[in-house]
Order: C-alpha cells, then structure tokens, then sequence
C-alpha cells in the first residue's frame, strides 16, 4: 500500500469513491468479473445484518469483526486524531512516500468510509479492547491504478509504532482474509509494498500470500525516479487459502 503526494493519489483512494447508493452505478461489473472481484450484493448486507456483523456503534457503515485480542469496526470520529498522529509520524510514513497534514488524513479517512459504504468492506479501524481504542487500520481496497494486475482488491494494513511488533497486523490481517473469501465472496486478493518494507511483506508472507518475482511493477502512482516507484506483489487465491486452511485443521490462524 503506497502512499502518494496529497493533490495525487492516496492509498487507491484518490478517485473520490460514490457517496453510498450511486455506487453501483459507477462500477463496472464486467471488469470487476474477470480478475475475480464480485462486488458485495444487497442480499450479502442484508445477510450480514441479520448475521449481526454491521458495526455496533460506529458511524461508517462496516462489518464489525473480532479476532482474539482486537475488534476491526468502523470508524469513529475519535479515530480522527490518533490516524492524524500516526500519518504523521516519521517511522510509520518511512516506506510511503510522504506524512499527511491533519486535513489529508482527514480527507484520507472519509474516502475510507465512502469505501465502506460502496463495497460493503474496506480498511477497518483497529481496536485493542481495554487498551487502546484506535491502533491503525487493516482492511481491503479496491485498486484501480492501471498496471498489469487491475482492478484488484488489495489487503493493506497501517498500524500505530507502539503498536508494532505484538502481531496485531497478522492477526487482523487473518481475520480479514476470512471476511474476504466468504462474507465478501472475493475469488482473490493481492498485496504491495516496496522492498524495504520488510514488515509488511513479512505480514503477507505470515498470512500465507506468495510472491511472482515477475508480477513486480513500478507503482504508477509514485513519481518516475522516487526511490518508493518499484514494488513488490504477493497474491493470495481463496482456492489457496481454503486449501491452506483444510490442511491445517481449519483454525483461524490460517
Ligand atoms: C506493516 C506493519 C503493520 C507491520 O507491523 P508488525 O508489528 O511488524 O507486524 P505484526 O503486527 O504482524 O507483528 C509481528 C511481530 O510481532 C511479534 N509478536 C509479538 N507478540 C506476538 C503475538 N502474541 N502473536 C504474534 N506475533 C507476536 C512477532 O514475533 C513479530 O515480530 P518480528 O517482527 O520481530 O518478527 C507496521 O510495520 C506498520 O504499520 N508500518 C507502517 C505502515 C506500512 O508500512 N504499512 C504497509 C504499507 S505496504
């Protein structure tokens, strides 16, 4: 998941997404179809609500998802500061291309509920019960950039420094996965990052996503000559990911 100079793209979510209902007329199923990404039905949301998995108490419209020690919902207004304090830091910024003013990152959070709002799922507000209400986000993205392998629904995740190194970001990153291939009936998901994030890649290694040395690409929303152009794609098929977790017994930690 890249990060892009303000008055470009941001996180794929540079062309403002469709207010809620004028969605569906904007996307184009046809394309979505052929590299496996179905877009969410009214009948899955209706599901989903009777499932009782709609957010309790948040103002964006996302699926509510808990794991053993966090709760992935959606955003609150009071998420707003600490996602401004953690854009803004130096060391989680390192590998995206430049920090965000409390504006861009404001403007950076509505784009991410509009996504919610749109496709049914998105990058969701991170919650370490009793501990800490807002970590980060860890979620699903739409990209539409053109490069070889979209459109594609990306899964990314951006996590608070002190929140780094408890394993916070796999675990919710393996909970969306689950939502990913049977709430929100994706075929497949992709991952991106630069080589010198090895944090990153090292959660989608975790997570069971494989690497083609040959899907690489220069990130089309970075600028030609910026150390941050060339990235890295790793994919995950559901195939894959039933297969994997069929031999491992079908825990959730696969
Ligand atoms: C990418 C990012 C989310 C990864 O965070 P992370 O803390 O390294 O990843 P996890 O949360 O999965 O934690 C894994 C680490 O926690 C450790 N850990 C500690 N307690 C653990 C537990 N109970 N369970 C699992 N792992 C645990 C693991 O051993 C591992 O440590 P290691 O990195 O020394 O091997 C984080 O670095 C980040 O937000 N970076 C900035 C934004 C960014 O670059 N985003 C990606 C753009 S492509």
């Amino acid at each position: 998941m890249t990060w892009t100079p303000p008055q470009r793209a941001q996180d794929g979510l540079a062309e403002r997404a469709p207010r809620a209902g004028q969605g569906r007329r904007l996307e184009c199923p046809g394309r979505g179809e052929l590299i496996g990404v179905k877009h969410r039905s009214d009948g899955a949301r209706r599901a989903g609500r009777r499932n009782g998995l709609d957010s309790i108490g948040a103002v964006s419209d996302a699926p509510r998802i808990e794991t053993e020690r966090l709760v992935l919902r959606g955003w609150r207004p009071s998420d707003r500061e600490p996602f401004a304090a953690m854009n803004a830091d130096p060391e989680v910024v390192e590998h995206l291309v430049n920090p965000l003013t409390r504006e861009e990152s404001d403007a950076l959070a509505d784009r991410i509920e509009e996504h919610f709002a749109v496709h049914g799922y998105g990058l969701w507000a991170v919650e370490v019960p009793g501990r800490w209400p807002f970590i980060g986000f860890v979620g699903l993205l739409l990209q539409t950039f053109e490069v070889h392998f979209t459109p594609a629904v990306e899964i990314g995740w951006r996590l608070a420094r002190p929140a780094w190194g408890q394993g916070y970001a796999t675990e919710a990153a393996r909970a969306v996965l689950r939502h990913a291939f049977t709430e929100a009936g994706l075929d497949q998901l992709v991952s991106m990052t630069v080589p010198m994030n090895t944090r990153s890649w090292a959660v989608m290694e975790r997570i069971g996503m494989t690497r083609d040395p040959a899907d690489d690409f220069d990130h089309p929303r970075v600028p030609e000559g910026h150390t941050h152009r060339r990235h890295l794609l790793y994919r995950l098929s559901r195939d894959t990911w039933l297969g994997a977790r069929a031999q491992a017994g079908s825990d959730d930690r696969h």
